[in-house]
Order: structure tokens, then C-alpha cells, then sequence
């Protein structure tokens, strides 16, 4: 890892209390809704393999996360609004594993930390009566873990969480530019093991060194393709196998801090040639749809727009020829980009919410036509939010339009040539201001620009 990643602990740890405050607010918000006394958050704890005495590989709540960033099993955060959060750390004795170290960092003075060593032990640190005080959030895969509480993961608590998470404090903003700067310094890593002409495995290889995490601490299953996988929305293989002729390179490629994700994308040429001029033009597009972010804008209204610009992009190249309300109502625009412009990212990254229009829980569905739309919030100040327009040959969706006056309005040829590269898609994290936006993926690029 670059040093240009590194956080700044001290930063981290005067915006920590607001943060926590914050998070206890909202707290209090769904206790006063539900009419428990006390909230207990469960970590979650590692889900064995189907006969097997393995494990897959674990991933915390992220309702834990944002308490504290430790990605620990089998531990419990006990809320009572008023008074010091607890926080029951296991710690279990295990000479087949390293046990968890203790807990340290800007965040535990803040806590009444309780160590235990089993897991029997958790209850005596839960509120007297806890079966019918507290309810608890968290994946209970056997009953044992919910120590008798009845209520569990409560739609409406949840609901009250799952929309306001959408704004982020000053703490967690700092954390994703943090996880922002670790992506860039890997995708620097990629495209230039791209560029030696090493394989998709290799690549991935070279950018996992590089962000300093092991696949199972990234955000998602890195997206490496070459060649037409680049069409391949969610391509899930790395291969070893290096193509004989390299043409395009796609990586979708994040890293966390703290639990905090990035989300990035870009696309490359190997030549200068047509398809890098397709790249230049297509950054255009994107850096306008960024320019349009700003708080009170609807986010649907934003999806569209950038419908309307790949209509526009789709008929002056070529690839297909009519207006864009034509190329729009046709499906073409659907069939060459079949995903959402973008959705909310934080701890997950397809954050939760982003159909929410109220706490209560009222879902905004997406249009009929762009069922793939993850956010169709109206937009606030502090939300963090990816711009992720795309452009590829799916054959399946060109096929779909066979027989529709869409099909005759492609040029084919084009598609054919199109092909071959797979598509273009550019992806960057943005925060919303009253005003515009904070680019966290741009700044990120542009500080490594400025670094020896
Ligand atoms: N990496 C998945 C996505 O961009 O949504
Ligand atoms: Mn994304
Ligand atoms: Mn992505």
C-alpha cells in the first residue's frame, strides 16, 4: 500500500464522537418507534459449509460496523439510550486460531468494553429481562446466539436505520475517501499489469497486493476482464489463460476501510486507436452526469438523463441511428446499458435504502423499463452514491429487440466491431453537496498524480 492511503488515525478520532452520536440518535429514533428498551447489535458469526467443518468466509453486520470497525464474530453492542454503549467482546481461548486481539484504537474509550471468553458469557452482560426489553439486529442462523430474545431484525427498526443510513457523518466520509485512495492505488497496480500484458488472474493478483487486502476484505468479487468479458456486467472469473490478442481492459474494483467500501470502474485501450477515442468520449459523458449531481435532484429524473446522452452518444458514433427519444422508447439504450446509472454505497456496497422515499419503509419502485435501478431517492446533501454509466454488445438484449423497431435502427457492424472489445463502463463514488458534488474517486486519482 501506498502511504498516500494511509489513514489519519488522529483525524479519524475527533470525528469519531459525532459520529457516534449520530448513530445513537438515530438509535433512539427506532427504540422510541418499536417501544424496546434496549437494543443488542450481533456481529454475526462464521457459517459452516454444508458437510463440511469449514467455513464460508465471514462478513460482519453491517449495523455492527457502524458502531465499531472490527470485524469480529460472535461479538454484541448493547444500546440503552443515555447511557455508555457496551460492547461484549469475544474473545475466544483457541489454540486452533489466532485469537482476536484486544480491543484497541480511537473508537474504545467511547464503549464499556466486556471481554468474554464463551459464548455462554454474553448473557450475563445483557439487560435484566433482555427476552422481553431488547431487540436485536443481526443474522441469528441458531437461536442460541439470540440468548431468548424474541424480537428480532424488526422491519420497523430497520426501516428507521436503513433510510437515514444514506446520509453519512464526517467520520465515515473520511473512512470512504480513505477506501477511495486504497482502490486508486490498486487500479494503478492493474493497469499497469494490464499494460505489461499479464492475465485477468494476474491483474487481480497485482491489485490485491497493491490495496493491501485479501480478497475475502474486499467490498465485492473484483470485476477483471479482458476482451469481450468486459460485457459481462458481473464477471466472476479471473483467468489464468492470456488471450492472444489483448484488446480492452474493464476492471470494477474496490476496496473498505474501517468497513467503509469504494466502488470503482474504468476502462482501458490497449492501442490508440477507435475504441480509445470511444473511451475519451465516454468519460465526457460521465464527468456530466457527475456534474449534475446535487442535493434535491431526483435521482430517476438522473437515470434518464443519462439515457437520453447515451442516445446521443449511440447515434453520432453510429451504432445505431434515430432520435433519442426514438432510441430511448425503442429499448436500444436499455439494450446497450441494461444497469442503473448508480446506487448508495457505505458499509455494503449496493447500500440498503435506496428504494426507501420515507423511514416508515414506502418503497419507490424503479420505471417498469429500468427494473435494474437501485436508487430512486431524491437526492441529499452527504448521501454517497456511485455514477456509473455503461456502454457494451450483450447479444442476448440485441436479440430481445429482434422483430421490434428497435432491432432495424443498430448498425450491426458496428456492434460487430464492438464486440470484440466488450464495453466501456466508468465509475466513480461522489458525495452529494446542496450545490454539486465531492468526486471521492477523482480526487483520489488526481492525489496520485501529484505523488512521486
Ligand atoms: N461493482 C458492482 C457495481 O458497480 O455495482
Ligand atoms: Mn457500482
Ligand atoms: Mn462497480
Amino acid at each position: 500500500m501506498n502511504a498516500n492511503t494511509l489513514p489519519d488515525d488522529i483525524r479519524l478520532s475527533e470525528l469519531y464522537p459525532d459520529h457516534l452520536n449520530i448513530i445513537k440518535k438515530r438509535h433512539d429514533l427506532t427504540l422510541e418507534r418499536g417501544s424496546a428498551e434496549h437494543l443488542v447489535i450481533f456481529s454475526g458469526t462464521e457459517l459452516p459449509v454444508f458437510l463440511d467443518d469449514t467455513y464460508y468466509p465471514f462478513r460482519p453486520n453491517p449495523h455492527f460496523l457502524a458502531w465499531v470497525p472490527i470485524p469480529s464474530t460472535n461479538c454484541y453492542i448493547v444500546y440503552t439510550p443515555g447511557h455508555r454503549p457496551i460492547l461484549i467482546y469475544y474473545q475466544e481461548k483457541d489454540y486452533w486460531h489466532l485469537p482476536p486481539a484486544n480491543p484497541e484504537g480511537f473508537w474504545t474509550r467511547h464503549f464499556d468494553i466486556r471481554i468474554v471468553n464463551t459464548l455462554e458469557e454474553v448473557e450475563k452482560h445483557l439487560p435484566n429481562d433482555h427476552s422481553d426489553t431488547c431487540s436485536l439486529i443481526g443474522e441469528v442462523s441458531d437461536q442460541k446466539y439470540a440468548f431468548g430474545i424474541k424480537r428480532i431484525n424488526q422491519k420497523d427498526f430497520l426501516n428507521v436505520l436503513h433510510y437515514n443510513r444514506s446520509v453519512k457523518t464526517s467520520y465515515e466520509l473520511e473512512c470512504m475517501r480513505v477506501a477511495s485512495r486504497r482502490a486508486v492505488d490498486g487500479h494503478l497496480a492493474a493497469e499497469r499489469a494490464f499494460r505489461e500484458g499479464k492475465s485477468e488472474f494476474d491483474i487481480h493478483l497485482n491489485y490485491c497486493r497493491s490495496v493491501g487486502l485479501t480478497e475475502n476484505q474486499l467490498p465485492y468479487r473484483n470485476i477483471i476482464a479482458l476482451n469481450e468479458h468486459a460485457a459481462i456486467l458481473h464477471y466472476q472469473h479471473q483467468s489464468p489463460e492470456k488471450p492472444n490478442i489483448v484488446k480492452s481492459f474493464l476492471i470494477d474494483a474496490g476496496a473498505q476501510y474501517n468497513g467503509y467500501a469504494s466502488d470503482i470502474t474504468r476502462t482501458y485501450a490497449k492501442e490508440q486507436d477507435e475504441f480509445s477515442d470511444l473511451i475519451a468520449r465516454f468519460d465526457i459523458l460521465q464527468l456530466e452526469l457527475v456534474e449534475a449531481v446535487r442535493s434535491k435532484i431526483d435521482f430517476v429524473e438522473l437515470h434518464m438523463l443519462c439515457h437520453y446522452k447515451l442516445a446521443v452518444l449511440i447515434d453520432e458514433i453510429g451504432l445505431a441511428k434515430g432520435s433519442p427519444d426514438m432510441l430511448l422508447e425503442t429499448g436500444v439504450t436499455a439494450a446497450f446499458c441494461p444497469h442503473g446509472l448508480g446506487h448508495l454505497l457505505g458499509i455494503q456496497v449496493h447500500d440498503v435504502g435506496g428504494h426507501y422515499s420515507d423511514d416508515n419503509g414506502s418503497i419507490s419502485k424503479p420505471p417498469d423499463n429500468h427494473p435494474f435501478l437501485r436508487l430512486t431517492r431524491g437526492l441529499e446533501a452527504n448521501q454517497t452514491l456511485t455514477i456509473e454509466p455503461g456502454i457494451y454488445v450483450i447479444d442476448m438484449l440485441i436479440d430481445n429487440l429482434r422483430g421490434s423497431p428497435g432491432y432495424n435502427l443498430i448498425n450491426h457492424e458496428m456492434v460487430d466491431w464492438l464486440r470484440e472489445y466488450g464495453g466501456i463502463r466508468i465509475e466513480d463514488n461522489v458525495r452529494v453537496l446542496e450545490h454539486g458534488c465531492e468526486n471521492l474517486t477523482r480526487d483520489a486519482f488526481h492525489s496520485y498524480k501529484k505523488t512521486p
